[in-house]
């Protein structure tokens, strides 16, 4: 049995058996619904109107926070989705957003072992994986997700631990932006919250000049799921220029692309910088905005001395289409015979066995 590879994020559950090439098999929202009997699970039926309250999610900000419904999850998931029977499960590849607190993995590891005995565990960061997407070892990925932005420098396969940043700042932030200038713009209408991530999906874009859009910004019309007619207009390349101008959210953070600069230049020997810089990966479901890239591109050309060329890299032609939209995922198959192989054993990959005899890995 192939492993399964495991990518819960604080939006999307990216999860399936690790088969070349292909998209995960599952993807869903990792939100689960409390029904009445106050027990949470993941809701198959669309009829019942759900509250705000009925709905709880075991991640935030990419970090698991509530163990009892995150074990509900990877229930459904190993069980229900995947089709593992009990008594015969199989081996797990898991990723891990940057600087996951210890004790964190080390309850990930109990679980999986004592709770769904599987038989090898194997754990790396979603930015490694995101760079191993698309044929690369050396580079920078910049991870925008739903809770949070991972930029990671990696050389020859190995994260710089020293010169990584992670950005308390991701789609969920950009969500609530969009509702806030919505409801300055159309103080009689009300979104909620669910509407305006949709929308925001729809909708948001980054601008090539934003100073100039705002000046002369096109207003749409939207048709809402529940039939009701919107009219959008600058509230879109706000959104889009949250992570270039962080000061929207009202957060005093550098932009992404200095973020980015910033983290490459601490990384040492310097000389590695210029390979880092041309080669960065710029991944996540923020980041499929459209006109994200060109602007990353354009600031990136403006910040960079002469003699380097930054460059965002795509997948190639035969990955799947949403390859950096599922990056970690993807990636994660490329190194998927890894948890086979006992030289990754004193990393973070064991077998039942090992663990059995020591627990000092970690
Ligand atoms: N076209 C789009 N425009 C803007 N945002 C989008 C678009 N498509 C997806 N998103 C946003 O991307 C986010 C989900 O991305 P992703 O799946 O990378 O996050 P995640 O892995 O669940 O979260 P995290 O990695 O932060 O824990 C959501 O906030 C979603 O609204
Ligand atoms: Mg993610």
């Amino acid at each position: 049995m192939e492993p399964v590879v495991l990518d819960v994020g604080s939006n999307l559950v990216k999860a399936g058996f690790a088969y070349p090439d292909q998209d995960p098999s599952m993807v869903f929202s990792t939100a689960m619904v409390k029904t009445k009997d106050e027990e949470p699970e993941k809701s198959d039926s669309e009829d019942e109107e759900l509250v705000l309250e009925d709905i709880v999610n075991p991640i935030s900000r990419g970090i698991i926070k509530d163990w009892e419904l995150m074990e509900d999850l990877w229930r459904y998931i190993f069980y229900t989705g995947l089709g593992w029977e009990v008594g015969n499960e199989g081996q797990i590849l898991i990723t891990e957003p940057l600087l996951t607190p210890k004790v964190v993995r080390e309850k990930v590891v109990q679980v999986m072992f004592e709770t769904f005995n599987v038989t090898g565990f194997y754990a790396v960061e979603q930015a490694v994986l995101s760079l191993y997407s698309v044929g690369r070892i050396s580079g920078c990925a910049v991870d925008i997700g739903h809770g949070k932005t991972d930029i990671a420098p990696v050389w020859e396969g190995a994260l710089q631990h020293n010169c990584v940043k992670r950005m308390e700042l991701g789609g969920d932030d950009l969500t609530k932006l969009l509702l806030e200038e919505f409801s300055r713009n159309n103080s009689e209408r009300k979104l909620d919250l669910a509407t305006a991530e949709m929308l925001k999906e729809t909708v948001s874009a980054v601008a090539d000049d934003y100073a100039a859009i705002m000046q002369d910004c096109p207003v749409e019309e939207h048709i809402l799921p529940d039939g009701q007619v919107i009219e959008v207009g600058r509230e879109r390349y706000t959104v889009g220029e949250a992570f270039f101008q962080p000061s929207l959210l009202n957060v005093e953070e550098l932009s992404i692309v200095e973020s980015t600069f910033r983290c490459v230049s601490s990384c040492v020997p310097s000389e590695n910088q210029r390979q880092l810089l041309e080669n960065i990966v710029v991944c996540g479901g923020t980041a499929t905005m459209p006109g994200f890239d060109a602007r990353f591109q354009k600031e990136a050309n403006l910040l960079a001395t002469p003699s380097v060329r930054p460059s965002l890299v795509k997948p190639p032609e035969y990955m799947p289409e949403n390859t950096l939209r599922y990056s970690a995922w993807m990636g994660a198959l490329s190194i998927r015979s890894a948890i086979d192989r006992k030289r990754y054993r004193n990393r973070l990959c064991i077998l039942r066995c090992t663990l059995e005899c020591s627990f000092l890995w970690l």
